[in-house]
C-alpha cells in the first residue's frame, strides 16, 4: 500500500554560472513498510529531491510537482506548511551524524527533548522513552550512554543515536541522506540492518539515498537509479540485479568490484560527466552512453511505467 508519491518533481536554482538543473520531472512512490534507495553517483539530485519532500529547500529554489500523501496532494511548494502543521510525519537523517547533534549536550537529553517539547511528555517519562529506544537502536547500557556526549560515542553509534531521535518524533517516513557512507563496512552493514528491523517490527517507510548500487540492491526492496537530474530506472532490487535495463545501471553494476573485475571503479564509465547547468533536451546519459542512437542526443526519453518499474530509455538492454 502507498504511502506517499512525488509527481513530476523539477528543481532549479538560480547561481552565478547560469541555472542548475538539478532534477528534471522525478516520479517515484514509496509504500508502507518499505525502504526505497535512490542511487546515483554526486550531483545526479539525490538530496534535492529528498531536501524538497521535507521542505528544506531554501526560497532561492525554483521547483514544481506535486507530493501525495494520504488525503492530502499538494504542491511540492506547500511541503513546508504542510510538515509545519504536521500533516506530513517525515524525518531526515544524514550522513554526518555528529552535525546533526549537539556537543554541548548529553545524547540522552537531546532525544527526551523531542518528547517532552514536541509531544508534550513529562521529563520522567521522556526519559524512560528515551531509554528505551535507545535499546531499540541497538544501544548497550542505554541508562547509562543517555548522559554520554557526542564526542564519546563512536561514529556507527552517533548515527545510531540521530536515528533514536528521528523515531522519537513518530516519523511514518524516515529519510536516510548517505547514513553509512561515513562508516565502515561492518558498521554499515550493522546500520542496515537496524533500518530493516525498525521497518520490519514498526512498519515504518525509509527511503535510503546511496551512491552504491550494490549496497541498496542487497538492502532495499525498490530501488531508483537517478542520473543527471533524472530517474532512468526504477525496479525491484531482484529485478535490477537480474536485469538492469537502463545501460546507466547496467554501467553501475559493471563498475562493482566483483561484478565485472576487468571495470573496477565507477569513475572509468567513459565519457563525459554530467552537465546541468543547461535545460535537458536530450538523454543526460547519451554522451557517455555504449547503446547511444541518433534520437537519445535530441530528445529527452520518456519515463514508461510498469507496475514496479520505471524506464527511461529509448534502446535499453
Ligand atoms: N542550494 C543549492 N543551490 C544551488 N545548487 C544546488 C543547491 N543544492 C544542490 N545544488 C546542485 O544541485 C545538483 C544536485 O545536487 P544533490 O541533490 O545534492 O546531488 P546528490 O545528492 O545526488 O549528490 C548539484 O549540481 C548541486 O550542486
Ligand atoms: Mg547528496
Amino acid at each position: 500500500m502507498e504511502l506517499m508519491s512525488i509527481e513530476n518533481l523539477r528543481v532549479r536554482f538560480p547561481s552565478p554560472a547560469g541555472t542548475v538543473f538539478a532534477v528534471n520531472g522525478v516520479s517515484l512512490s514509496v509504500d508502507k513498510g518499505e525502504i526505497l534507495g535512490i542511487v546515483g553517483e554526486s550531483g545526479s539530485g539525490k538530496s534535492v529531491t529528498c531536501q524538497s519532500l521535507m521542505g528544506l529547500l531554501g526560497p532561492r529554489a525554483r521547483t514544481s510537482g506535486r507530493v501525495r500523501y494520504g488525503a492530502h496532494s499538494v504542491e511540492i511548494g506547500e511541503m513546508v506548511a504542510l510538515r509545519r502543521r504536521g500533516g506530513f510525519p517525515a524525518a531526515m537523517i544524514f550522513q554526518d551524524a555528529v552535525a546533526g547533534l549537539n556537543p554541548l549536550r548529553t545524547v540522552g537529553s537531546q532525544i527526551a527533548e523531542v518528547f517532552t517539547f514536541g509531544r508534550g511528555l513529562s521529563s520522567g517519562e521522556a526519559r524512560r522513552r528515551t531509554i528505551e529506544l535507545l535499546a531499540s537502536v541497538g544501544i548497550r547500557d542505554p541508562e547509562q550512554r543517555f548522559t554520554a556526549y557526542p564526542h564519546q560515542m563512536s561514529g556507527g553509534m552517533n548515527q545510531r543515536i540521530t536515528i533514536a531521535m528521528a523515531l522519537a518524533a513518530s516519523p511514518e517516513l524516515l529519510i536516510a541522506d548517505e547514513p553509512t557512507t561515513a562508516l565502515d563496512v561492518t558498521v554499515q552493514a550493522q546500520i542496515c540492518a537496524l533500518l530493516r528491523r525498525l521497518v520490519d517490527e514498526t512498519g515504518l517507510s525509509v527511503i535510503f539515498i546511496s551512491h552504491d548500487l550494490d549496497l541498496v540492491t542487497e538492502f532495499c526492496d525498490r530501488v531508483a537509479v537517478m542520473y543527471a537530474g533524472a530517474l532512468v530506472e526504477l525496479g525491484t532490487s531482484r529485478t535490477l540485479r537480474k536485469r538492469a535495463r537502463h545501460p546507466y545501471t547496467h554501467a553501475l553494476f559493471s563498475a562493482i568490484p566483483g561484478h565485472h573485475p576487468a571495470l573496477a571503479q565507477l569513475e572509468e564509465i567513459p565519457g563525459e560527466i554530467m552537465v546541468n547547468t543547461v535545460e535537458p533536451t536530450a538523454c543526460g546519459f547519451a554522451p557517455r552512453c555504449p547503446r547511444r542512437q541518433e534520437r537519445c542526443g535530441i530528445e529527452v526519453p520518456p519515463l514508461e511505467r510498469r507496475t514496479d518499474e520505471r524506464l527511461a530509455c529509448f534502446n535499453p538492454y
